[in-house]
């Protein structure tokens, strides 16, 4: 979604601006704009539609100024479409005060009306110029305190050219401290190699950045350390971020369990949950609430909990749970699973939970991001910066993850696991290496797809633990390759997708042998009477199997818990390749965006 980047500094303000724009493209926009001084005090203000290279075109000369201040933006539209005058920076009637927003600014109409009567004069469609105008009318403090909604700002004045001014409500953002200057960011991986140290803005905190100083109140800024590589904000030898990111499935399950896991002791070791542990045997249900991706993971959690720790579990959707008219319940803990750590709906439904006062779990990808500091604990998953669009290692680390949460309740509950656990305790210890096992057939894969490219539907089928990630790997294939995927649960078939089955409508069937086994080829039996095509995810060694599918790629066989790590591979590597055959823009698919901070 929007990006924001600015810079303050002894450096030139536009280059770094717009070099951390690029950084910031993964997120999803469609139009982009600076504003900058340079040294003679004069402002400037580019704005293109499309892609970044547009904006380059237009500041190319404008480049070689010198500046000592700059703000810059991606655009994703929310209000408005997608042209020059929606692009941000916006500016007030006179053209002295500029500012980049994310965030939505949910009075804006009253605002606006109000405003208008005053004799201000708006160009956008957007509820953001509303800010610009409020502010020239009241003054930056006074202007912010009369938005309901939520903001990440930042903004520069014609008579002060060298401050920076900042704002959050809402709307992640970030300052790095460097040794030359004050940089700010909607998301901290703009900073990867600029800046050692950052602080979080808080709800609530405004500040002013200057060339030698910095104000942040009313809350006391903390420093931070930056824990993002710069290299791995990289795509390396790889083509897309999205076949790294696949590629990278291994160590990040791996990066998940390390030094939380000890099978020959049944023990699980969560730091981030010990300060809650005494909490947890008094907890009576359990609600996962995520949205896309990570509401898939939360599925496949809500199993592992019911089975594991023995724990009623619900799975929800963020942007449902917000306004459900559902009870309070007591002994309520929620797990909240974000990648990004700043989904907005997945925070609102958090604000509700915590006004329940319920135990209020995360599990968060992005070190120091809003989820994970307004639960009450967590477990982070260390899968480094996740860029593609389309949410792939993410995936897999969650998944290990919940294993290990449910184990961990199980442990403390009951103070010793059971047979059950103790299995997927031990298999746990080799999944990274089965995962690659599944990544060396990639090759087989890209091939593989050759026969199915020219396909427009897909149903994809899974049951038990496999059934979201049936879900999943439909969601993949829409979201990259904008082909028509369904996911269902293969007993569902018969009460109405079956209808759809014909030699034109692929199925993609985990087949894995589990307790679910036969009621899976039974139902493969009523496709392929039908005339269906059948792409089958199948156990190695299950010769059967290649008789009924047209294709079969086969993973090794793991205990039914954790066959979605392992299937979920080679899903995700189809829809890669399938979008690629398309010409697609694989990593910034059409209309998406990776942080959706708007409701
Ligand atoms: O950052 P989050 O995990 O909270 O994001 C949730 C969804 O927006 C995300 O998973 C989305 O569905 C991805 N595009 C899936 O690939």
């Amino acid at each position: 979604m929007c990006g924001i980047t600015g810079y303050i500094g002894k450096k030139e303000a536009l280059p770094i601006v717009f070099e951390n724009l690029k950084k910031l493209e993964y997120r999803g926009y469609d139009s982009a704009g600076v504003a900058f001084f340079d040294f003679s005090g004069d402002q400037k203000l580019v704005k293109a539609v499309g892609k970044l290279g547009n904006l380059e075109k237009l500041i190319k000369d404008e480049k070689s100024l010198p500046t000592m201040a700059a703000i810059g933006h991606t655009r994703w539209a929310t209000h408005g479409v997608p042209n020059e005058v929606n692009a941000h920076p916006h500016f007030d009637c006179k053209k002295e005060f500029f500012l980049v927003h994310n965030g939505i600014i949910e009075n804006y109409r009253e605002l606006k009306d109000g405003l208008m009567k005053k004799g201000h004069n708006f160009r956008s469609q957007t509820d953001t110029e509303v800010l610009a105008h409020l502010v020239e009318e009241y003054g930056f403090d006074l202007a912010i305190k009369k938005v309901i909604g939520a903001y990440a700002i930042a903004a520069i004045f014609k008579n002060e050219p060298q401050k920076i001014y900042i704002a959050r409500l809402g709307s992640p953002l970030v300052i790095g401290v460097g040794k030359d200057g004050y940089y700010v960011a909607s998301d901290p991986t703009a900073l990867a190699g600029l800046v050692k140290k950052v602080i979080f803005l808080k709800d609530g905190q405004r500040g002013l950045l200057a060339l030698n100083s910095i104000k942040i109140g009313p809350a006391r800024p903390k420093i931070v350390p930056l824990e993002i590589d710069a290299e791995q904000a990289k795509k390396g030898k790889f083509p897309h971020f999205m076949l790294k990111e696949i590629f990278e499935g291994s160590e990040v399950v791996a990066a998940a369990l390390r030094g939380r896991i000890f099978p020959q002791k049944n023990l699980i070791k969560l730091g981030g949950l010990e300060g809650v542990a005494g909490k947890i045997p008094k907890i009576k249900r359990m609600e996962i609430i995520s949205c896309g991706t990570s509401y898939y993971a939360g599925m496949i959690g809500a199993a592992l909990f019911k089975e594991l720790a023995n724990l009623p579990t619900e799975t929800i959707l963020a942007s449902e749970y917000r306004y459900a008219r559902d009870p309070k319940q007591n002994n309520t803990a929620c797990l909240f699973i974000s990648q990004s750590g700043e989904t907005a709906d997945t925070l609102a439904a958090l604000k509700k939970a915590k006004e329940r006062k319920y135990l209020n779990l995360g599990l968060v990808n992005a070190v120091g991001s809003s989820i994970a500091r307004e639960t009450d604990a967590g477990v982070y998953n260390h899968a480094g910066p996740e860029i593609g669009v389309a949410s792939t290692k993410a995936f897999l680390s969650q998944l290990s993850i919940l294993s290990l949460m449910s184990l961990y309740f199980g442990q403390t509950k009951f103070e010793k696991n059971s047979q059950t656990a103790r299995s997927l305790m031990a298999e746990l210890v080799r999944i990274s290496a089965k995962i690659q096992l599944v990544l060396k057939q990639s090759e087989a894969i890209r091939s593989l797809v050759k026969k199915y490219a020219h396909y427009k539907n897909f149903l994809y089928l899974g049951r038990g633990y496999n059934y979201p990630v049936a879900l999943e790997g439909a969601l993949k294939l829409k979201e990259i390759s904008y082909a028509h995927a369904e996911g269902y649960a293969g007993g569902e078939m018969k009460h109405g997708p079956i209808a759809l089955i014909d030699k034109n409508f692929p199925v993609v069937a985990l087949v894995n042998k589990n307790h679910l086994y036969e009621k899976m080829i039974s139902n493969l039996e009523e496709i392929k009477a039908r005339n269906g095509k059948i792409l089958a995810i199948a156990s190695i060694g299950d010769k059967a199997i290649a008789k009924l599918a047209d294709d079969v790629i086969y993973v090794p066989e793991t205990v039914e818990q954790l066959e979605p790590i392992l299937n979920t591979v080679p899903l995700q590597l189809f829809a890669y390749y399938f979008a690629v055959a398309h010409g697609n823009d694989v990593d910034k698919p059409r209309n998406l965006a990776k942080s959706v901070t708007v409701e």
